[in-house]
Formats: C-alpha cells, structure tokens, sequence
C-alpha cells in the first residue's frame, strides 16, 4: 500500500503552503510516524530549509523530484529520499530543472502524470505519509502530478477576498483529476493561514465559513512569530520547540486533519501506517 499523502496546494503564492506542509510534517513526526516532505515546486523553499542551499544546490538533478520526470533518469527511492537532521523525516528535494517540466496540458502528458504515485508505491516500505508541497503555478504537470499521487488536498487560504479565487481554482483542478486519473482524491479542506484578529479579517472568516461551511477547518492558524523563527533555524516548528504555543496550533491542525481523514475514509493515518 503506498503511504497516505497529503498535498498541500493554492494557485495563490505566499499563503504559507510550505510553512503549514513543513510544520504538519513536523507533527506527524511527533507522533512516530516516518514522513516524507516532497518537494514539487521549483523554489525549492521546503528543501533549502531542511537540507540547507548549498545541499541542495549541489545536488544532482537524478536526486531530486525533477529526476522523476527527466526521461534520462529512473531514479530509485533511495536516490530520492534524503534524511534530514531529524529522526523519521525525509525529503524528496526539488532543483532549478524542475520548472522545466511544469507543462502545460498536463492531462495529456502520458506516463509523465504517474511519476509521484508510481514513485510513492515503490517507497511504500520507507515511508508511513508523504506531505507534498506544491508552487503557486498549479495548473501545469507538476500540480497535476501531485493530485494524481495524493489521497487529499489540503489549501491554506489568508483571510482576505483574494483567498477565494484559489479555493475555486483548487476546486476545479480536483474536479478534473476525479474525473481523469484519481478518483479517490479528496479535498481535505481549506485552512485559514496568518490570522490576524481585525475586522476585515473577521467579516471575510464569517463569510468564508458561510459559503463554504464544513470544508474550512475550524482550527485557524494566527499570524505566529515562532513559525518564522523556526524555518531560520531550518526547522518545523513542531519539532525545533514541541511545547510551545505554535507547535500547540500545528498539532490542532493535525488533528483536525486526521479527524476529517478518518470521517472521509474510515481509518485514520496511523492505521494506514
Ligand atoms: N502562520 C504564520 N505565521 C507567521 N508567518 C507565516 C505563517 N505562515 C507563513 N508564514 C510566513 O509567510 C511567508 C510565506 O509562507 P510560505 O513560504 O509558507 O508560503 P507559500 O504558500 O509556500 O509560498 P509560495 O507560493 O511562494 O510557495 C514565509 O515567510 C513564512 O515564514
Ligand atoms: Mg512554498
């Protein structure tokens, strides 16, 4: 059975996909799981962060995601996954030459579109869950990709009226990939990200939960300094600083996730473990 994976996705940049993929990662790791973070977007943010720049810049393309998708390589799982500083979590790292390979038209793209899950079936005896963490450009291959690999999607939206569009986009991509390669992925929900309690923020929250009701989670994530502080230390929070308050709201979120994953498919990830 490949593991359980989550992919963490919104056509919008900057709403803290990689900092909640990290962090969530971090959590599931606390709970004796053996995660692996995959990286599918060409900044490289997740993978700078666990494995430093100057790894990852050094690294050969045949070690990295885009080696998935390069014809000239079939890289193993043990070319692919990297251990961290960190018991039980790995990443599978990105490069520059992944970009390359975000085609457009992604439905048509042959094998190409099976290269995550057939990579996430051979790695199915190092890894419990896999959290895959995707760029904002999502409607080419690598976004495709990743839906096609996952069992749930999981999208961090900011409480303002921008946060919107990229639910709809989330949507409708998910809708597609159903229809045309995985039928069994699942919206996990929508995860309101750097909540600051204003007003504005407040009247778009209420808004939001009206219009979308049970798919945004309850758990909010604030605006917290120490999620900041940990990813400058090359670490999720969850893992750099347990007991603080920070790593108390990841845990909620990964809560909640496990809870919607047990309603959504009756088990939950430790028994999919
Ligand atoms: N809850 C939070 N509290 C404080 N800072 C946060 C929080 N979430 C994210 N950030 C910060 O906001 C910035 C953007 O977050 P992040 O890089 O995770 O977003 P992203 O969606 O992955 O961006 P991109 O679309 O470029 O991949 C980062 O500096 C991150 O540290
Ligand atoms: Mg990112």
């Amino acid at each position: 059975m490949p593991p359980l994976t989550i992919c963490v996705m919104s056509r919008k940049g900057g709403t803290g996909k990689t900092t909640n993929a990290l962090n969530l990662a971090g959590s599931f790791v606390n709970d004796g799981l053996r995660v692996a973070c995959l990286d599918l977007d060409g900044q490289g943010s997740l993978s700078r962060c666990l494995l430093g720049p100057a790894r990852v810049e050094s690294m050969h393309p045949a070690n990295t995601t885009a080696g998935l998708f390069d014809p000239k390589y079939d890289p193993t799982p043990d070319d692919l996954i990297q251990p961290t500083r960190f018991d039980r979590l790995f990443v599978v790292p990105s490069s520059d030459a992944l970009e390359t390979f975000n085609r457009p038209s992604p439905a048509e793209a042959g094998e190409a579109q099976f290269v995550i899950r057939r990579f996430l079936d051979e790695a199915a005896n190092r890894i419990d869950l896999a959290v895959i963490d995707t760029g904002p450009n999502t409607s080419g291959l690598l976004g495709w990709a990743a839906l096609a690999a996952s069992d749930f999607v999981l999208t961090p939206i900011l409480p303002d009226p921008f946060g919107s569009h990229a639910i709809i986009h989330v949507q409708r991509l998910v809708e597609e990939s159903q229809v045309k390669v995985n039928p069994k992925l699942r919206i996990a929900g929508y995860l309101l990200n750097m909540v600051q309690k204003n007003a504005v923020q407040q009247a778009y929250e209420q808004t939001l939960r009206q219009i979308h009701g049970g798919q945004v989670f309850t758990t909010v994530v604030p605006l917290l300094a120490p999620y900041r502080e940990a990813i400058a230390e090359r670490a999720p929070v969850t893992l750099l600083k347990p007991k603080v308050k920070a790593s108390k709201v990841v845990k909620a979120v990964a809560e909640e996730l496990e809870a919607r994953i047990t309603a959504a498919i009756g088990t939950t990830k430790k028994e999919v473990a």
